[in-house]
């Protein structure tokens, strides 16, 4: 075995084990493809979501195995499709492995179900968050493996959506790997376990912050809808992205829960609002939110977010202990306290390292499910949303069942309605 493979077989093993603490563990080697456990044929993989992140799972999905191909694409918009496949097709490393003839190139609303239809045997999902459930959905019932972008849904309906194809790609011994790629990066998975290993003491608080600037957005082009425009403009709109605490943040709330030993919150309070970002373009989401979750041993995670042009970046959590603290950064995470130690990141390996796991799975038959905490982490974001939309603090339970469903009935090209700035104290919770 050389250098790089044992590399990646190394941060496999770290993330199989922090997998564990997280209550994600691999299923027992019950299930044997018959199909890929040679290694010789082909693993087909269809492509939903032409954009910059699914162009890298994509050469991501393609690095991971040296017998597998592009053979189906998808995206609602031809222009998005022909760039990012030409791109793909050019690439030195992998375009030979694209294999996506114009009779397997989809574009639509529909697009997804006729590459899931592609004699595919794995699909990656990579459009905005809002069709992540119906994508999901679709692809485990047609019995397809699954690479799904964070986060998964944007509201409880999508959830429960998402919570129920994860039950049934377990039945099906289908993998469900997410985009939650920090949980795949060897040092923040060796964290994990460090603070598990009760090196920091018992975890009581963290403080997790991802505050960036402002980001970009497309003037509206003769001939657009408004749903074009608010689809090409998605990041501002709740019902395609779930506002950017739940569509960025999830990754900080995500490794909060990973932190917090697999636990999630019983009580949620937030605030947040809109004040530098509030022309049109911006569409109807916050700036910023600042959000107090509880857990059930008295423990708390404060979160905060913003999105603001000329203010400070950070993206940090600091985890608090009883007998000492740590400090996660971007490229390292340093303890503090009666055992300090210093551990380093690489992210840039973690988004390769959550594909080579997806496709050694398939090819040795041993499911991956992410499902769990994929979901979770999502709904704390909503639940900080809903929370700070409405001034109202909320259960885990009331966010989960929440009946608040955001796609707009009946989705098509043409009007649509912009939805309104949320007012703590007057929008209510549903
Ligand atoms: N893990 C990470 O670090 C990371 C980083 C960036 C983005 N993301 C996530 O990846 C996803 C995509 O983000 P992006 O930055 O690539 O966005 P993007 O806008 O570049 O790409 C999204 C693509 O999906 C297409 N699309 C929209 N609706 C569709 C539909 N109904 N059916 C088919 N295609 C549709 C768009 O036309 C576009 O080409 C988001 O969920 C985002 O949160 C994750």
């Amino acid at each position: 075995m050389g250098s790089k493979e044992l590399a990646s077989a190394s941060s496999r093993r770290t993330f199989i084990k922090s997998s564990t603490l997280a209550g994600g563990a691999l299923a027992a080697a019950a299930f044997m493809s018959k199909a890929h456990a040679a290694g010789g044929d082909t693993i087909k993989i269809g492509w939903i979501g032409c954009g910059s992140r699914g162009a890298g799972a994509a050469k991501n999905a393609l690095l991971a195995d040296k017998n597998v191909k592009i053979v189906a694409v998808g995206d609602a918009f031809q222009d998005r499709l022909d760039s990012h496949l030409a791109a793909l097709k050019k690439d030195a490393k992998v375009g030979e492995k694209v294999d996506c003839p114009p009779e397997r190139q989809f574009v639509g609303f529909d697009a997804y179900k006729k590459v899931i239809d592609s004699d595919v045997d794995v699909v990656l999902l990579t459009t905005p968050p809002g069709f992540r459930p119906e994508h999901i959905r679709y692809a485990i019932e047609k019995g397809k493996h699954v690479f799904a972008e964070k986060p998964v849904a944007v509201d409880g309906p999508g959830i429960r959506t998402v919570l129920a194809a994860v039950e049934a790609a377990k039945a099906k011994k289908l993998s469900i790997v997410s985009g939650l790629c920090w949980r795949y990066d060897a040092g923040t998975s060796d964290l994990s376990k460090y603070i598990a290993d009760g090196n920091l003491g018992d975890v009581h608080a963290i403080q997790t912050c991802y505050n960036t600037q402002d980001l970009w957005s497309f003037p509206r082009k003769d001939g657009w809808s408004d749903t074009e425009y608010q689809m090409r403009n998605w990041l501002y709109y709740t019902w395609l992205s779930g506002d950017h605490i739940v569509e960025q943040n999830v990754h900080n709330l995500d490794r909060a829960a990973l932190f917090m030993k697999g636990e999630y919150p019983t009580k949620i309070t937030s605030l947040g609002g809109r004040q530098t970002r509030t022309e049109e373009q911006f569409g109807h989401i916050f700036d910023h939110f600042a959000t107090v979750f509880e857990y059930a041993n008295g423990g708390r995670v404060f979160s905060y977010c913003r999105q603001q042009k000329g203010t400070d970046s950070e993206n940090r959590d600091i985890i608090f202990g009883t007998k000492g603290r740590a400090e996660w950064g971007w490229s390292e995470s340093v303890v503090t306290g009666e055992k300090p130690t210093t551990i380093k990141n690489n992210l840039s390996k973690a988004y390769q390292t959550e594909h080579d796991v997806l496709f050694e799975s398939i090819r040795k038959g041993e499911p991956v499910n992410n499902g769990d905490y994929m979901c979770k982490s999502t709904l704390m974001g909503i639940a900080g949303r809903m929370a700070a939309y409405t001034g109202k603090a909320l259960t885990w339970e009331q966010a989960l069942n929440s009946q608040e469903d955001t796609m707009p009935k009946n989705l098509a090209f043409g009007k649509l309605e912009f939805p309104p700035v949320a007012k703590p104290g007057f929008t209510k919770f549903m």
